[in-house]
């Protein structure tokens, strides 16, 4: 056999091999959960948040600030790369490329996991329950996701999430939004940190979510009382030895797309994530 040959050969063998991961220069996966309207002076008080920031593989953004109010622009930003000129939290539909067209282009497996969620491409503004509401949901909110039957079975009841971790199935990038009680909407972040630190701990134990994996823990807004600075926190196995770090620089919510942008290299959206600074500083990369 020709040495071309074998390396035709060897190389369809890898690419199959690597389908349903595609490597990153700095993390394999990477999970986001977004809590709610909490000022980074609050968040920083809570026992769980502060003590999440000692660990050796963590890393406190010590600067990061949300680009809006309310929630809506907030979360529609960090998929969008803009706020897309929303103001409020009132129904809307956003036309134009995203994160997951970023994403689908280079292969990368993800899901929206939805707390009380009630599936089935819900577009409503709230369920029943009033638990779940669309102006967190910036999936359903992009109107190229929300009218493609495929992307939108990727927006699931959070529930799904032990179901996926059961197969080895963690999506390469994980959107986690809890519900109006447990995100500290309509309680506080006592009470969401009483729901957030058991339900995680577990689940950090477990290596079908940690390996590969960058954590980031994060609000969409502060309490509207101050500058907009939130808490953020990175956490796993991706963060240099040598910690718990504390990173000085400025970022925002841009700063997720210009992260992801980076770790896979993937094209970029033309809006603010072109310009946004990704937090990437203390990562070990591969
Ligand atoms: C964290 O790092 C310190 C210093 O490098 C080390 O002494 C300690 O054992 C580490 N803790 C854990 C839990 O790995
Ligand atoms: C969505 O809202 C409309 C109008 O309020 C209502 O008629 C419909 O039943 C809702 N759909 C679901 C699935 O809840
Ligand atoms: C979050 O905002 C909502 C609506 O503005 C308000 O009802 C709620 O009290 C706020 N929660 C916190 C924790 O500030
Ligand atoms: C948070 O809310 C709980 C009720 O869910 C209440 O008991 C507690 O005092 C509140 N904590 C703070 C710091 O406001
Ligand atoms: C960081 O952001 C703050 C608040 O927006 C701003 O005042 C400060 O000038 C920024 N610092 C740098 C180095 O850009
Ligand atoms: C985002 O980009 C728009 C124009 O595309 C600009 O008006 C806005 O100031 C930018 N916001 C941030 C926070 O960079």
């Amino acid at each position: 056999m020709k040495l071309s040959t074998f390396a035709t050969i060897f190389l369809a063998v890898i690419s199959i091999s690597t389908a349903t991961a595609i490597p990153g220069k700095f993390f394999d996966r990477f999970f986001v959960i977004i809590f709610e309207n909490t000022s980074f002076q609050t968040a920083i008080q809570n026992p769980y948040l502060a003590s999440l920031i000692t660990r050796n593989n963590s890393v406190l953004l010590n600067n990061y600030f949300a680009v809006s109010h309310p929630s809506e622009p907030n979360y529609v930003a960090t998929l969008f790369g803009s706020t897309a000129g929303i103001l409020d939290d009132n129904f809307y539909s956003v036309d134009g490329t995203n994160l997951v067209d970023l994403l689908e282009a280079k292969g990368i497996s993800w899901k929206a996991y939805m707390q009380d969620y009630p599936g089935a491409c819900f577009t409503n503004m709230t369920s029943t329950s009033g638990l779940y509401v669309r102006k967190h949901n910036p999936f359903i909110i992009m109107s190229d996701v929300s009218t493609d039957p495929a992307r939108c079975a990727k927006i699931v009841n959070a529930d799904d999430i032990d179901n996926d971790l059961a197969a080895d199935g963690l999506p390469q990038f994980s959107y986690y939004v809890p519900n109006m009680n447990n995100d500290a909407h309509d309680t506080n972040t006592t009470f969401a940190m009483s729901w957030f630190s058991p339900w995680f701990e577990e689940r950090l134990q477990n290596s079908k979510f940690t390996d590969g994996t960058l954590f980031l823990i994060t609000f969409d807004e502060d309490d509207t009382k101050g500058d907009n600075h939130i808490f953020a926190s990175l956490l796993g196995s991706p963060v240099k030895p040598g910690g718990p770090h504390t990173d000085m620089t400025n970022y925002t919510h841009y700063s997720i797309l210009k992260t992801l942008e980076d770790n896979w290299g993937l094209d970029n959206l033309g809006r603010n994530d072109t310009t946004a600074t990704a937090f990437t500083n203390f990562l070990q990369g591969f």
